[in-house]
């Protein structure tokens, strides 16, 4: 009938037929982001080197065979082409590249006293790892003229004196990396961004405090701004389907913030003045 106004159904299913590669895709923002993008319709490539984990999420999720697993240290040239080069030879294209793994390393308050071995190392899997895993992608997508790559950064990349400096300078060069890539691969319409989370209690951050979950969530919760919300790694799973859906397709560049206004504030005046008046 002329004159009829077709109305979309609307699909819970933001990415259906994307190809995926989620690095660190077996624990923590990396694991909700893989279950999370599979719901949505996404054929999702796991790379991580905890290869039980990754094996067992995709037997869990993978009845489709839309979840697969690929054994991945980000740190090395070879293993990140071959990753690439699987998702190309099972699914033809790569849509998105999630560059997540990423480890804290150690303390090192002191500049005196810090670690070198330590500041390399996390410099490898944070930055290198990250740089490779866009390289190659980028590899597939500038051909292919589209494609979306997304980094895990962190809220260290805007709040100084709270993690560990490696780990702060580390996550200060995703998103100068992501700038760059942004610049460069706009002409060749790929999306570049990168996502920066608060403090999670995931196994990253639940090992490095050395203490039980709930605790760890306690302490976010009492210093969060944001209140009656305890952050989870499914907030930053949904901030990267944000990111990777067609929803954000003329965002680029961007360093998405996943934090309920954290690093908006400073709350230490306002206690000291608190605390002095009362
Ligand atoms: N949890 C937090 O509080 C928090 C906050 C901000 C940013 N981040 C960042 O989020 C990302 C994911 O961390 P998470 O909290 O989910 O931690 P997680 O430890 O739960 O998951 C990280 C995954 O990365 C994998 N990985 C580590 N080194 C690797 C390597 N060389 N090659 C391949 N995979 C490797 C691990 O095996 C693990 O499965 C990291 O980049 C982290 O720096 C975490």
């Amino acid at each position: 009938m002329s004159g009829c106004t077709t109305i979309e159904v609307p699909t819970n299913r933001r990415l259906e037929g994307k190809v995926v590669i989620i690095t660190g895709g077996a624990s923590g923002f990396g694991e909700s982001t893989v279950r999370l993008f599979a719901q949505n319709g996404a054929k999702v490539v796991i790379a991580d080197v905890q290869d039980e984990r990754g094996q067992s999420i995709c037997q869990e999720l993978g009845s489709s065979g839309n979840v697969s697993y690929v054994h991945c240290n980000v740190t090395s040239d070879i293993d990140v082409k071959n990753m690439v080069d699987y998702a190309i030879s099972k699914y033809k294209t790569l849509d998105i590249m999630f560059n997540n793994a990423g480890i804290p390393g150690n303390l090192d308050f002191t500049i005196v006293d810090a670690d070198n071995e330590n500041f390399k190392r996390v410099f490898d899997v944070n930055v290198y790892g990250a740089f490779l895993g866009a390289k190659h992608a980028a590899r597939v997508m500038i051909p292919a003229k589209k494609g979306v790559i997304l980094f895990t950064s962190s809220i260290a990349s805007v709040v100084s004196g709270e993690s560990p400096r490696s780990y702060t300078v580390s996550k200060h060069a995703i998103v100068g990396l992501m700038k760059n890539l942004c610049v460069e691969l706009g002409q060749h319409g790929i999306r570049v961004n990168c996502i920066s989370p608060t403090a999670v209690a995931t196994p990253l951050l639940t090992n490095a405090m050395g203490v039980d979950k709930t605790v760890v969530e306690k302490i976010l919760c009492e210093s969060s701004n944001l209140k009656g919300v305890v952050p989870t790694a499914e907030d930053v799973a949904e901030a990267a389907l944000y990111l990777c859906s067609d929803e954000s397709k003329f965002v680029s560049g961007l360093n998405l913030l996943v934090d309920g206004g954290y690093s908006t504030t400073n709350q230490t005046y306002t206690r000291v003045i608190k605390n002095f008046l009362s």
